[in-house]
Formats: C-alpha cells, structure tokens, sequence
C-alpha cells in the first residue's frame, strides 16, 4: 500500500483552508438541520467535496465515506472522513472544530489525520510509525492517578435522546478527577488524549468517521482504545480512550 504523507498533507490543508475561508464569513454560512440537534453547513460539504476529488483522483484504488455524501461503491478499502468535527462549535466561531481524514485497508486502519486549522495542528499517524503533531513526536501523558486527572468527554448521546445518556457517568467520574472538558469535537478530543493534553477521553453514540483517525494516533502514541469494558478496538458508539495508566482505575467508573 503506498501513500503519500507529503500529498495527504498538502490536500488536507488546503481543505483547511477551505474551511477558514467560511468560518472567517459565518454571518453568510449556510446552516441545516440534519435532525433536530444535528447541523450541517456549506462548509461542511464543501470541504468534503473538495477531499473526496482529491484523495479519489490521486488514489482510485480506495473507496470513500464521508459523513455528508455517504459511501461509494468500495468499501473494502476506503477513505473514512468526517470534513468538519465540531460543526456546532464551527458556527458559533468557536477555536475547537478539526477535519478528520483516515484511511482504513480491509478493515484495519493504516493512516490517520486530524486537522486543526485554528490553531494549525496537524496530528497525524501511519499504522506502526509513531503519531506526530506538525511533525513532532507526540505521547499521551505520564499521569497515573485519576484523582490528579483532565478527563474530557461528549455527549452525542443526548442527541438520540437515549436513557443512558453519559449524564450520571459523567457526574461518577468528574467527582474523581481534577479537571474536566467538553470541547466539542471528538476527534481533536482523542488527539488530546494522544498529545497528553488530556488524560482519558470517552463518548457514546459517535460513528466512525468521528473516531477513525483519532484513535489510529492515539494507538501510536501509547494510548489503550477499548470500550467501556476494557475490550481492545475502535467501537464509535462506546469508545474510550486513555493514557494506558488510567484504564483500570477509570473502568470501574464507566
Ligand atoms: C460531533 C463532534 C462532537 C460529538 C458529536 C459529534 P459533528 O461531530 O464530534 O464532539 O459530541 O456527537 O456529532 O457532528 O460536528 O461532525
Ligand atoms: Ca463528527
Ligand atoms: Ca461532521
């Protein structure tokens, strides 16, 4: 399998840019409901338009999902992305929205990135090759006490209006911990965890284009990726993921 960092990059930026060019104009963004706690926006579908051209274009052999245009034909090998993390965030002219771009070959993710054009990270990771931020090595951190802990978390369960809604979860291990955070992109979120910024993240009802990426770098930075039981594995609609010296002490919470 033979991808260009430098290419994927270099497209994932300018669909960055793409995506400034609209959060710098939000008085004239385009906003629509996709249900009744669920934005999509021009930007969004424009920046996924632009990297559905580019990533099919340069490399025909893979297929593509993506959260506003859904999935072709091949599905076996296949660009998962999610064009605008944080669109909610985005259109209130918030810092914490990123673009998520992961690469996923019969079933196993290989490439991963996470864009943040705010604040230009670019979090990044191939399949065994470390996780990088803008090109620096990057590891979840060394905190191994929950109490002395930064946990964040979201809530897309609410969405669905499900009864377990993370609500008493999150007030259980809050009461644990020193620091909490909602920032409201999933995937920045699982790269915090990955950068050491945070300590564990967790959420449920995400998909996949939500997770893929992230925890591709987050696995190569250290961090465990399971469910809410501990089981080894990307799982979007119970994913937690820690700094590894945390997993035990935060199960029993979960
Ligand atoms: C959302 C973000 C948010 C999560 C929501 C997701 P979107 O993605 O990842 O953090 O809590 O459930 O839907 O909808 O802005 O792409
Ligand atoms: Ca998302
Ligand atoms: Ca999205």
């Amino acid at each position: 399998m033979t991808i260009s960092p430098a290419f994927l990059e270099k497209t994932i930026r300018e669909a960055g840019s793409i995506a400034l060019s609209h959060f710098k104009n939000l008085k004239n963004l385009k906003i629509t409901k996709k249900s009744p706690r669920d934005l999509v926006t021009e930007a969004d579908v424009a920046v996924e338009a632009f990297l559905k051209e580019n990533l099919t274009r340069e490399y025909p052999q893979f297929g593509f999902w993506g959260e506003e245009s859904g999935q072709t034909e091949n599905q076996s090998s296949r660009w998962i992305v999610d064009p605008i993390d944080g669109t909610h965030s985005f259109t209130k002219g918030q810092y914490f929205w990123s673009i998520s771009v992961a690469l996923e070959i019969e079933q196993e993710l290989v490439f991963g990135a996470v864009y943040v054009p705010t604040v230009d990270d670019y979090y990044s990771a191939q399949k065994g090759q470390g996780a990088f931020k803008s090109g620096e090595p990057i590891l979840v951190s060394s905190e191994d006490q929950l109490g002395d802990s930064m946990i964040a978390t979201g809530f897309a369960c609410l969405r669905n209006y499900l009864t377990d809604n993370n609500l008493e979860r999150f007030c259980r291990i809050a009461q644990k911990t020193t620091g909490q955070r909602r920032f409201g992109s999933a995937a920045m979120d699982i790269c915090m965890v990955a950068d050491g910024q945070v300590d564990a993240f967790w959420e449920q009802e995400l998909n996949l284009y939500d997770v893929a990426a992230g925890a591709l770098i987050a696995q190569e930075a250290g961090a465990t990726v399971t469910d809410f039981k501990g089981k080894k594995g990307v799982f979007p609609k119970q994913i937690l993921v820690t700094n590894g010296k945390l997993l035990d002490q935060i199960l029993p919470l979960m």
